[in-house]
């Protein structure tokens, strides 16, 4: 394949540049673009790569005379209109599992910081108060932890919180009852799943058979004060249904990395993030200095691949 020229429009790590440039493509940095700017600009390039600011439309993608890569430096594809690429013969690559351990590790520290109010007692000390009764916690020793979508992270997620003696439950439909059982993880249906859960995360990607997944009626048949987790896809979890749920008790706390809309603007979204048994941060959980250059790395180690030009690969 032959690809001369590369726009890095999200800011990918470093290590992505470095490593095109040395195996003698020609790169260009342009962050923050607008739809109609990256349409003008897409025309001189043969691959661009994104992280998840960039709305990759069929506009940009029918623009791109030349294009024939676009490279997500990370997991979800979903803000690349994949069929459209696909009519137009080009290529979407990806890098699963780069930033699987750092997703892992923030739904983690999401589950513990629930469990003892970590994020609202601290700010409270902050400011002034020394609120002991107020922040009192629970222990996850012997609570069931309820993971939806057993691939990557899920899995990483189940083993991490065995440690703390959590059950862990799961439901995947490509996962099978014995594979999911190497890792400890009983395998059941969702209506089974949530009466026994005292927390859910979510895994999946969002597909409309996640939309919504864990909504009003979910809510209602789950234990009362059940915790959930989302740092997967805004969307998995329905944001109206988790309000009300928050509001009326049937939730006793969320913990959400990712919105339906990012940053938020609805009225419903900002509002989760400023309840009280909310813990909300902007996308981060791919934002560690290793995750960032794995995926940079390995990007861009697949474009240089599938151009021959496998001069020089960096070591890892
Ligand atoms: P993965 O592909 O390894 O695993 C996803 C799993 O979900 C698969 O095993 C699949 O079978 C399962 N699944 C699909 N439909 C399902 C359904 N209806 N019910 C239950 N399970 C279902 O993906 P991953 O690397 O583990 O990533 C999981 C999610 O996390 C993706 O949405 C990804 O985009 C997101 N992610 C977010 C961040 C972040 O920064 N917050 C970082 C990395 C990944
Ligand atoms: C992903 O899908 O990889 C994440 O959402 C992280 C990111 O966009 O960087």
């Amino acid at each position: 394949m032959d690809i001369q020229r590369v726009l890095v429009a999200d800011a990918v790590d470093a290590a992505c540049v470095d490593l095109l440039t040395k195996n003698n493509f020609k790169v260009d940095c342009k962050y923050k673009q607008s739809e109609e700017e990256l349409i003008k600009n897409i025309q001189e390039y043969d691959a661009l790569i994104v992280r998840s600011d960039t709305k990759v439309t069929e506009n940009i993608i029918k623009a791109g005379k030349h294009l024939k890569i676009i490279g997500r430096a990370g997991a979800g594809v979903d803000n690349i209109d994949i069929n459209a690429a696909t009519a137009n013969k080009i290529l979407v690559l990806n890098t699963p599992g780069g930033n699987a351990i750092s997703a892992c590790e923030l739904t983690c520290s999401f589950i513990t910081s629930l469990a003892r109010n970590v994020v609202p007692a601290a700010a409270s000390l902050k400011a002034g108060r020394w609120d002991r009764k107020l922040y009192a916690g629970h222990e996850l020793y012997g609570k069931t932890l309820a993971i939806i979508g057993l691939g990557r992270i899920g899995k990483e997620v189940a083993i991490r919180m065995q440690s703390w003696g959590m059950k862990t439950i799961g439901f995947d439909p490509i996962v099978s009852a014995e594979e999911a059982k190497t890792f400890n993880v009983e395998s059941m249906n969702l209506e089974q799943i949530w009466p026994l859960a005292d927390y859910i995360t979510v895994h999946t990607p969002l597909i409309p058979q996640t939309r919504n997944l864990i909504n009003d009626k979910v809510f209602s048949v789950c234990k009362k004060g059940v915790f959930v987790i989302n740092v997967a896809r805004g969307g998995i979890i329905s944001e109206k249904d988790l309000l009300a749920a928050l509001k009326d008790g049937r939730c006793g706390g969320a913990a959400l990395d990712v919105f339906q809309q990012e940053p938020p603007v609805d009225a419903v979204t900002l509002e989760i993030i400023q309840h009280p048994k909310v813990i909300a941060t902007p996308h981060l959980g791919a934002s560690t200095s290793e995750a960032q250059v794995r995926v940079a790395v390995e990007i861009s180690e697949q474009i240089i691949a599938l151009t021959g030009k496998n001069k020089q690969y960096t070591e890892t």
